[in-house]
């Protein structure tokens, strides 16, 4: 995170709009000059700040690079706004103040006239990032200007914890936001800081000659008293045996903060390539440090050519076929005046966001409306097996199966469907292994929490029990209903820790409860009672029963709501459909004729094909 190259007016100059840009990713070639002059100075300003972190940011997939740029170009700038040799130290703190107090000025205007913080903003509003989370790093770096002296690893841990870690942060949202989460297990989020710890490590033993002419030690005092004299010996530039052994500890420190094999478990591998090849460089690094010698005093070490290849090359073929697996999801330009990703409530209907269109321009189908269907529930089948034929954990075809969740949302909103029940976690789902549990839990607390479904308008419902389900998706899923209970495009009712007799057997327990209170004569209870002490009473019946995956049974899925249902069986795994198949089961179900137990209709009803 800390870099050391100054970025020049010349290349403030070049971001101007230029009639020839060099090619840069094709996501943004239908943007406007001025922003993609601004993504081109954040990915020059990222290859010469720091190659390794380029290289990286070259194994995401192309559409989120100009963000790992910007992202990048950011923390570039505030580092060299705090550590420029032409200014006192009182002035570069009031720089990097004035240019994060300009940063919140430009995140609300919606623009910015500075390329790098127009880049930076562009990337917020487009992926619906919260920068505001980067306040504390950002207030971290001006402090840094004043010198900082660590007692010990607690301490240094808290500095690198809120100077490195958000901006980290926003790299993981975006992989999130884009549908391939960089997904943390919640057990695993000190592994993650620890990795964290692990790079920023890294980085100061190799900045050392330029951070040390500067006044700057950036190694806790416990650290440093291990080895008599030698911080006289550093903060003189002399290389000493002492030096030599508290360099040795440390990378062999760093290098173990970076081994954390079991944090990228779980994760979409696209990501986990990008974490695993990061973590391959800085060893690479830490290699180059300790066989530095004194040199180390005096220039920073790089890692030869031959070496980053070695790691990059086969990292980019991996990157590669890990992201030709996975469908992204892009998000359509920004829309004029949106400038808030998290829109509070009173500005809320002005910041919903339409679906993003199909990737292929498919519109839905025009159905009458007496035809439309107004509830339809699907049994999301097929992940393990989707997984399975491709070679890949079980878990990955769940995570894959979130993209499939975010198409149904997209589908039914422009249909106009106002009821979607989906049937992610049952009470016989428990069975399974823990590490497929916990991803699915995962995966339903990251698709409705942080994915882009949260900015449509779309009322979130949580049907099931919370016994043994984990505390924060319990929490999540309670303020989501509690924050999306206002809107009223569509009603997405997740089952999670649901089943059809359990939910039967607690009504008939609370209904058994109501007459023992003497609320209900029990030789008079009707259907509509037993409706009526349902856990969501307005729910309606359901019209359309979808199963993927080629199995034809309901398996406990809401058989109160779906006697009369229509079922619709498809032989496609989950991962595999997308919106069109949505269209396609509404358009089949506009053609059957739903007689409820009445005679035959005489005339057949027409219908208008779904466009696929
Ligand atoms: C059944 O496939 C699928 C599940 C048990 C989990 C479904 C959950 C998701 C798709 C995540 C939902 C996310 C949100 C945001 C609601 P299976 O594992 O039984 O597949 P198989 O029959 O091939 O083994």
């Amino acid at each position: 995170m800390r870099t050391t190259t100054q970025l020049t007016t010349a290349d403030r100059k070049a971001a101007l709009p230029a009639p020839q840009g060099r090619p840069i990713a094709r996501s943004l070639s239908g943007e406007a000059p001025d922003l993609r002059a601004a993504y081109r100075l954040c990915q020059r300003t990222t290859r010469q700040h720091d190659p390794g972190i380029y290289a990286l940011i070259q194994l995401m997939p192309a559409v989120l690079r100009p963000g790992g740029w910007a992202l990048w170009a950011a923390v570039s700038v505030l580092d060299d706004l705090a550590d420029s040799r032409d200014a006192e130290p009182a002035e570069r703190e009031a720089r990097v103040e004035a240019w994060t107090r300009a940063l919140q000025d430009d995140l609300a205007a919606g623009t910015s006239t500075d390329p790098v913080r127009h880049a930076l903003v562009d990337t917020a509003l487009r992926w619906h990032l919260d920068p505001s989370s980067l306040q504390g790093a950002m207030t971290s770096t001006r402090e840094d200007v004043r010198g900082r002296r660590f007692a010990d690893w607690d301490q240094w841990r808290a500095w690198c914890t809120e100077a490195v870690v958000p901006w980290v942060d926003q790299l993981r949202h975006l992989f999130e936001q884009a549908g391939a989460p960089m997904t943390l297990r919640l057990d695993r989020h000190k592994d993650y800081e620890q990795f964290v710890d692990g790079a920023q490590l890294t980085d100061i033993l190799t900045d050392l000659s330029t951070d040390l002419p500067q006044g700057d030690l950036l190694l806790p005092h416990e650290a440093l008293v291990a080895f008599p004299g030698v911080e006289d010996d550093l903060r003189q530039g002399r290389w000493s045996r002492a030096v030599a052994e508290l360099i040795g500890e440390m990378t062999a420190l760093a290098r173990q903060w970076l081994s954390q094999p079991t944090m990228t478990r779980g994760m979409h591998p696209g990501a986990a390539i990008v974490f695993d090849t990061a973590a391959d460089l800085m060893r690479a690094q830490l290699d180059a440090v300790d066989t530095a010698g004194p040199a180390l005093l005096k220039r920073a070490p790089r890692p030869s050519l031959v070496v980053r290849t070695r790691i990059l090359a086969p990292a980019r073929l991996r990157a590669t076929m890990a992201w030709s697996l996975t469908s992204l999801t892009v998000p359509g330009p920004r829309r004029p005046g949106v400038t808030s990703s998290r829109p509070c409530p009173a500005t809320e209907e002005a910041a919903f966001r339409p679906p993003p269109p199909h990737r292929d321009g498919a519109r839905p189908p025009q159905i009458a409306a007496d035809q439309m269907p107004s509830h339809v529930a699907i049994i999301m089948d097929g992940n393990g097996r989707w997984a399975n034929q491709r070679g890949l954990p079980r878990p990955e075809g769940h995570r894959a199966g979130t993209a499939a969740v975010r198409e149904m949302v997209y589908g039914a909103l422009e249909t106009g469907l106002p009821h979607l029940t989906l049937y992610a976690f049952s009470t016989e789902n428990w069975k399974r292994d823990t590490e497929e549990i916990t991803t699915i839990l995962e995966a339903i607390q990251h698709g409705l929490d942080e994915g882009p479904i949260r900015d449509l308008d779309v009322r979130q419902r949580w049907l099931g029990h919370p016994d043994k389900l984990p505390e924060e998706l319990v929490q999540t899923m309670r303020r989501e209903e509690r924050r999306t209970r206002n809107r009223t495009a569509l009603t997405l009712t997740v089952c999670i820790n649901y089943g059809g007799r359990d939910e039967i057997t607690r009504t008939a327990a609370a209904l058994a409860q109501a007459a023992r209170a003497g609320e209900i004569d029990p030789r008079f209870i009707g259907e509509d009672d037993f409706a009526r002490h349902l856990p969501h009473p307005d729910m309606p019946d359901v019209d359309l029963l979808w199963r993927t995956g080629g199995e034809h049974r309901t398996s406990n899925f809401l058989p109160w709501h779906a006697t009369y249902a229509e079922l619709h069986f498809t032989p496609h795994y989950w991962p595999d459909v997308d919106r069109r198949d949505l269209w396609q089961a509404i358009t089949e179900y506009s053609r059957r004729q739903r007689r409820h137990g009445a005679a035959p209709l005489t005339t057949t009803r027409s219908t208008v094909q779904a466009s696929r």
